[in-house]
């Protein structure tokens, strides 16, 4: 699916494997194959988009810890576990309820991992992965997002565009990568994000 170095591989086969992350991704993919496809691809987005960040020195690794970056993205959907199949995989569009019921899988999904003993600092990006940088987007909590959390947001817009689903067809990488662009010019993302997105192109063109 990606072009990974062995070491890349390692590290997200030690994460996935972790106990707690493997249980909470087990039941991801018995409930909705789909989302669980989605989850590891947005992991690997997220991995590289990471390291590109720390080769421009953009993140403090202390602060932004990778393995907590990447297991965000991985567990970023479990509240999907909550969402009826029925609203999930919907080919016409949303009722104001269903769009309701969908805007609860981020603060479902972060308390669900905090059940597990899943570390804060990931609870955290789980629950704002669909905040924008100046606080708009779901949940309602008049919070602010953290780096990471907008860091897994990308990787998972990008992600969502470029996939299949049910209800729609895939889109091309340069229209993923336009319509990060676009994000950033209304403010909902740091700009040197679209950068370090560009910048693992070649990994990307291997994932479409
Ligand atoms: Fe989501
Ligand atoms: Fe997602």
């Amino acid at each position: 699916m990606f072009e990974n170095t062995r070491k890349d591989e390692l590290f997200m086969r030690r994460l996935m494997t972790s106990e707690r992350i493997k249980q909470l991704l087990e039941m991801l993919y018995f409930y909705d194959e789909e989302t669980y496809e989605h989850s590891i691809r947005v992991a690997y987005i997220a991995m590289h988009m990471y390291d590109a960040a720390v080769d421009e020195g953009y993140f403090d690794v202390k602060k932004t810890n990778k393995k907590y970056v990447v297991a965000a993205a991985l567990l970023h959907d479990i509240g999907k576990m909550f969402v009826p199949h029925s609203i999930l995989h919907k080919k016409s569009g949303l009722t104001e309820e269903e769009f309701r019921v969908i805007q609860q899988h981020p603060k479902l999904g972060a308390d669900m991992a905090r059940i597990y003993l899943i570390p804060e600092v990931i609870c955290e990006m789980i629950e704002n992965h669909h905040k924008k940088m100046d606080g708009s987007g779901y949940p309602y909590n008049g919070n602010f997002p953290s780096e990471g959390a907008l860091l897994v947001s990308a990787a998972d817009i990008f992600s969502a565009i470029t996939e299949k689903r049910s209800y729609k067809d895939r889109e091309d990488v340069k229209t993923g990568i336009d319509i990060i662009y676009s994000e950033i010019e209304e403010g909902h993302i740091p700009e040197a994000y679209g950068e370090f997105l560009e910048s693992i192109i070649d990994n990307l063109m291997a994932v479409s």
